[in-house]
């Protein structure tokens, strides 16, 4: 035989891992496992299975929690918290690096226990998902330790409820305790039904590490708890999942005044150019679908190839598909592992055998039997088809061809969702030109699921709000503003029965869409009175239609946040001068609309803020990450699209401006309600849009109650911002009809705001005009 006879004939030798250790581990715990509440467990109460999907066999016996143990976590966590935060961010950093510390000790168990629990390959959860989640405690212990000189004033939210899912158990657990602790927070954790045991041996590890007692709680349970956890006490909740219990957490939450993000669902596109390195293109694939068995929240799953690439890619694919190994996840030569439960097997199922386009290329020669699914690619797919826009989460890859980079664009942004995207050409001037374009929170450039804990990852659209790594991570468990005083309802003056002085000029003012003033849809003004009761105009009364008409224009006019940001400066800084010019105008007006003197000081605050927006236009880019991959993960700062606000009622010009200002500086359009009580201010304020170059359809003004303007705004699914800071309290409303299309909301919660002072142009209005994108780019590799 020669050596190239042996090669081709040699069988491959299976390399498993023991599964002892951890065994022996979960027979130590007595194999049945009550809840982590104030740094002990509670003995097991009714319990259930999980199991190993790959054998079905038993592992351990874990306790549905009843509502008492919710409300027990919470009230553990309530009390550890004050202390927990007053330790500082340099002395919680000592106790998450020995957490860190603990996890790489531990290393080898929370793998084979991962495995065991999920039936992801050893290879992942050994290489990806254990690594990661220890970077991600050395990463937060750093940022704790700079915390307090970085953002001084920042507190903690409090107690944070955090609802993970089964795909990625330990590393969604960190993605969520770690930025908690670090920023001062206790939590209560919910671990997902079928993938308990990690979260436990964590609980375990915590005592260990010094975590004080009731800083880290886990319940464990199905959805249900999860449901107990978001009704309870918390000032925050976490959640990663799917998009449809994504929404019925933003309504469980709408009205509380609590802070919300949702990392959900996807479908995300991988592009592959024609001038693409084809064979590296495929071998991505293999981690971007088959990783975890596509059970991957941004799994690579909708490929899209360039025509006339497509037969040539889809059978180099095809090929490397029939070598994937499928089996045994504790063998370290298994590239795809078992399905994490036999329900979700059935999910997968029937959602591909309800399909009957296209062509199925099914890799199941040598499938074990079992909880197993072939790798499967199906091509040919109309961009319509239900499995181009369902997210599988499953090993199935569908594909269709494009033609143009727009058509590209065109398809990859045609779904609901928008977590990630990968991008393939050796053209470094196409993937540059088509990353921008993509409507995802995350893109590969000629890479795919790559993560890090300084990289900020999140989606738009419907894969959720927020982002988890990062500063911008750790914000979202920061309270950065302290909260005002209760908002008081500002309410109109009513006639004092003067008649009105006789005006030969009808000056009904209108409303303004599209850079046109537009009279109202149903035809309707109102009379505006005057603190004595005279009337002082009319303004008209804007209905459901003219909102869409706003939004309408809004969408339009898209070509403002391709404008380059000084240009937007120039534009805000021409505004803020033709307001100047009229200053003494608008003062008479102000005093006279709210029956104040303060109009001139109102008016030179808003100018004032006009010059800090279009200062700061150009300023808040974004940033490189240091990340341990070769290449730069770019975070930059993206405008969020359409917003619809309603404006501060009490200051109506200031606070027009002030809501204004940010969103446009930063490249969104805008639909402004403006103040109910005195709208006349804006009604004038759109004679200054007029003359200074500003795009139709960036600024649209309507007047009108804001209780019936709100519903149609936060309800629009071609709005993807809603802002309340409306004195009539709607926050409830507004976060509630948001879910629709889980928009997001920034919402006074009946609290006032300082419009005079910092608090009317702080970082917040940063953070909630824009949001990040998170650009993968291979460099210096
Ligand atoms: P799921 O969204 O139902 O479960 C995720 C977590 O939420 C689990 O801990 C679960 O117990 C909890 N939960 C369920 N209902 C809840 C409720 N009403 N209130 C609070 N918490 C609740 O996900 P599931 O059913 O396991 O998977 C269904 C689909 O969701 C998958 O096929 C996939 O498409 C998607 N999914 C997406 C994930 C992601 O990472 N984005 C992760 C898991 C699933």
């Amino acid at each position: 035989m020669t050596v190239r006879e042996i090669f081709e004939t040699m069988d491959y030798g299976t390399a498993p891992e023991a599964s002892t250790e951890a065994l022996d581990w979960i027979a130590r715990e007595g194999g049945a496992f009550g809840h982590f509440i104030g740094g002990a467990f509670t003995g097991p109460g009714a319990t259930f299975a999980t199991e190993n999907p790959a054998t079905g066999a038993e592992l351990a016996q874990v306790t549905q929690a009843a509502q008492d143990d919710v409300t027990a976590a919470v009230a553990a966590a309530r009390k550890a918290q004050p202390g927990w935060e007053r330790l500082g961010g340099k002395g919680r950093a000592r106790v998450l690096y020995a957490l860190a510390r603990a996890l790489q000790k531990h290393s080898r168990l929370f793998a084979v226990l991962e495995t065991l629990d999920t039936g992801k390959p050893i290879r992942e959860s050994r290489d990806i998902d254990i690594p990661l989640a220890a970077r991600h405690f050395y990463y937060h212990a750093g940022l704790a330790q700079i915390l307090d000189a970085e953002r001084p004033g920042a507190r903690a939210m409090g107690v944070c409820g955090q609802i993970v899912p089964w795909n990625f158990p330990l590393l969604m657990l960190a993605w969520k305790v770690a930025p908690a602790l670090a920023a001062g927070n206790s939590v209560v954790l919910k671990p997902a039904e079928w993938t308990p045991l990690t979260a436990l041996l964590f609980a375990r590890i915590c005592g260990e590490a010094g975590v004080p007692k009731g800083v880290v709680n886990i319940v464990t349970g199905d959805g249900a708890v999860g449901e107990m956890l978001v009704a309870a006490e918390v000032d925050k909740i976490a959640f990663t999942g799917s998009t449809a219990v994504g929404r019925r957490i933003r309504e469980a939450t709408a009205g509380r005044g609590i802070a919300l993000t949702l990392e959900l669902g996807g479908k995300s596109p991988y592009i592959v150019f024609e001038d693409a390195d084809l064979d590296a293109a495929v071998e991505g694939l293999v981690d971007a679908i088959w990783f975890n068995g596509g059970q991957v929240c941004c799994a690579g799953s909708r490929l899209l190839v360039q025509e006339g690439i497509a037969p040539d890619f889809h059978a180099r694919l095809r090929a490397r598909m029939d070598r994937l190994r499928v089996g045994d996840p504790l063998d370290k030569c298994i590239d795809v592992g078992a399905i994490v439960h036999p329900e979700h097997l059935a999910r997968i199922r029937a959602l591909v055998d309800a399909n009957h386009a296209g062509e199925v290329y099914s890799a199941d020669a040598g499938l074990p039997d079992g909880c197993f699914y072939p790798p499967t690619l199906i091509t040919g797919l109309s961009p319509a088809a239900p499995l181009m826009q369902e997210e599988i989460f499953g090993p199935v890859l569908v594909s269709t061809t494009f033609r143009t980079p727009a058509e590209a664009v065109a398809l990859a942004n045609d779904s609901r969702y928008g977590l990630a995207a990968s991008v393939w050409s050796e053209s470094v001037s196409t993937a540059l030109d088509i990353a921008p374009r993509l409507a995802s929170g995350v893109v590969w450039v000629n890479g795919t699921n790559m993560f890090d804990a300084a990289a900020p990852f999140g989606g738009v659209r419907e894969s959720g709000f927020g982002r988890e790594g990062g500063w911008e991570g750790l914000s979202a468990y920061l309270r950065t503003e302290a909260p005002g005083k209760p908002l008081k309802r500002v309410a109109a003056f009513g006639s004092g029965g003067a008649a009105a002085e006789p005006d030969p000029v009808d000056r009904t003012a209108k409303l303004y869409v599209g850079g046109r003033q537009a009279r109202p849809d149903g035809g309707h003004s109102r009379t505006v009175y005057d603190r004595a009761g005279r009337p002082v105009g009319q303004a008209p009364v804007a209905n459901r239609k003219d909102v869409r008409n706003a939004v309408e224009a809004a969408r339009a006019a898209a070509g403002w946040a391709a404008m380059p940001a000084h240009g937007r400066a120039q534009v805000i800084y021409y505004l803020a001068e033709n307001l100047s010019a009229r200053a003494d105008d608008f003062a008479a007006r102000l005093d006279r609309l709210t029956g104040g003197r303060s109009g001139a000081k109102e008016v030179e605050a808003s100018v004032d803020r006009l010059f800090t927006w279009a200062a700061w236009a150009d300023k808040f880019a974004g940033d490189s990450r240091a990340v341990p991959l070769r290449g730069l993960a770019l975070a930059l700062r993206e405008p969020v699209g359409v917003i619809g606000a309603l404006c501060p009622d009490e200051a109506p010009l200031l606070g027009l401006v002030s809501v204004m200002a940010p969103a446009i500086a930063f490249g969104n359009r805008v639909v402004l309600v403006a103040s109910e009580p005195y709208p006349l201010a804006a009604t004038d304020f759109y004679q200054v849009l007029d003359t200074s170059d500003v795009p139709g359809g960036v600024v649209n003004l309507l007047t009108g109650p804001h209780a019936d303007l709100a519903p149609t705004l936060a309800a629009h699914a071609d709005v993807d911002a809603v802002w309340s800071f409306s004195s009539s309290d709607l926050s409830a409303e507004v976060e509630r009809l948001s879910a629709g299309n889980l928009k997001r909301t920034w919402v006074n919660d009946g609290r006032a705001r300082d419009w005079s002072g910092a608090a009317g142009e702080g970082r917040a209005f940063l953070e909630a005009a824009t949001e990040v994108k998170t650009v993968w780019v291979p460099y210096g590799a």
